[in-house]
């Protein structure tokens, strides 16, 4: 893992075209699973590496364009705590997914964003945190975690609850055997299933693993889900059963989106437009906005 540098404040500053992409260098690749693909990039003009990859907050989105093959919007994977390149997971679905899976690495892509409302962070600061994911849902929350890990300190008790279907499905299993090592942060890692057998963790459905959240303060606790649709009824269940209030329960939600700033309309719900009002979205507002989940 790369050196942490310190970012506590994650105001995003960066004043630019919105239009206007940037051409960034796959540096890296690799597969995280069978379709999921981990890609780290960086900005291909010196000058803006450090502005863009530090003005950011966990939670957003960048619009990743590929000439003649479209544009969509990707969560950011990496943390602003780790400047220098982005990092996204992605998984091959359809037209710009499948051109992207051609591409290596020295190839470019082109980045606008960052977009979205992403995590109130500072908000969170002095309280504990309960992170459940499912599946690609480890994507976003990968920078929110990376966030709260790099500012430790700033953080109550620290749970990350995830799920896959099988061991083949599991995303940054390297990075969450080194969590587990850890003794200022519990990570909980299940399968739903185990068709070879060599699973070395738990099996059952996520929501199994709220057996091992003890001792959290529910009146000062944010908690946050990301993963399939299916997935947040049951999880949600359990947050409130604990006691974690609406206000205190943050989940990331996808739309289509087409320009990621508010203009074209193809993102709204309600009143709100998911690219800017969003994706972060509380389950208070989730229960008061008809038709957001
Ligand atoms: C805020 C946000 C963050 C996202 N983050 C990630 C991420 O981190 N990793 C990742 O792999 N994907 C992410 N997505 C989904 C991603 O944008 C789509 O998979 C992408 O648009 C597919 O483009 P394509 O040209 O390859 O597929 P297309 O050829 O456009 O479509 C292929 C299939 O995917 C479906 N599809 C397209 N867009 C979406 C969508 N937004 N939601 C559900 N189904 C869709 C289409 O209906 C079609 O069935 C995110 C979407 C949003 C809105
Ligand atoms: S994507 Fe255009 S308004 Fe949201």
């Amino acid at each position: 893992m790369k050196e942490k540098v310190e970012i506590l404040s994650c105001e995003v500053q960066k004043e630019e075209n919105p239009y206007k992409p940037e051409r960034a260098r796959i540096v890296r690749k690799y597969d995280l699973t069978n379709d999921v693909r981990f890609f780290q990039v960086r900005i291909c003009n010196p000058e803006k590496v450090m502005e863009w990859t530090t003005n950011y907050k966990p939670g957003q989105f960048m619009m990743l364009s590929i000439p003649n093959a479209g544009e969509a919007p990707f969560s950011i994977t990496s943390s602003p705590t780790r400047p220098g390149v982005f990092e996204f997971s992605i998984r091959k679905v359809g037209r710009l997914t499948g051109k992207l899976f051609e591409l290596k690495e020295n190839d470019f892509v082109w980045l606008r964003g960052p977009f979205g409302n992403g995590f109130p962070v500072e908000r969170m600061w002095g309280k504990d945190l309960l992170f459940v994911a499912g599946g690609l849902g480890a994507a976003p929350l990968r920078s929110v975690l990376l966030y709260a890990l790099d500012n430790r300190e700033r953080f109550g008790k620290m749970y990350y609850l995830y799920g896959a279907k099988t061991p083949e499905e599991v995303l940054f299993k390297n990075e969450f055997e080194e969590m587990l090592q850890r003794d200022d942060f519990e990570c909980h890692l299940t399968v739903d299933k185990d068709p070879e057998g060599n699973w070395p963790y738990d099996i059952g459905v996520v929501t199994t693993q709220f057996k091992y959240v003890k001792d959290i303060d529910v009146n000062n606790t944010a908690a946050i889900v990301c993963g399939p649709p299916v997935m947040y009824k049951y999880v949600i269940q359990e947050f409130l059963e604990l006691g974690i209030s609406e206000e205190n329960i943050y989940m990331t939600l996808e739309r289509k989106m087409k320009c990621g700033m508010g203009k074209c309309g193809q993102c709204v719900v309600g009143h709100k437009y998911t690219c800017i009002d969003g994706p972060v979205f509380t389950l208070w507002d989730v229960k008061t906005i008809r038709n957001l989940i």
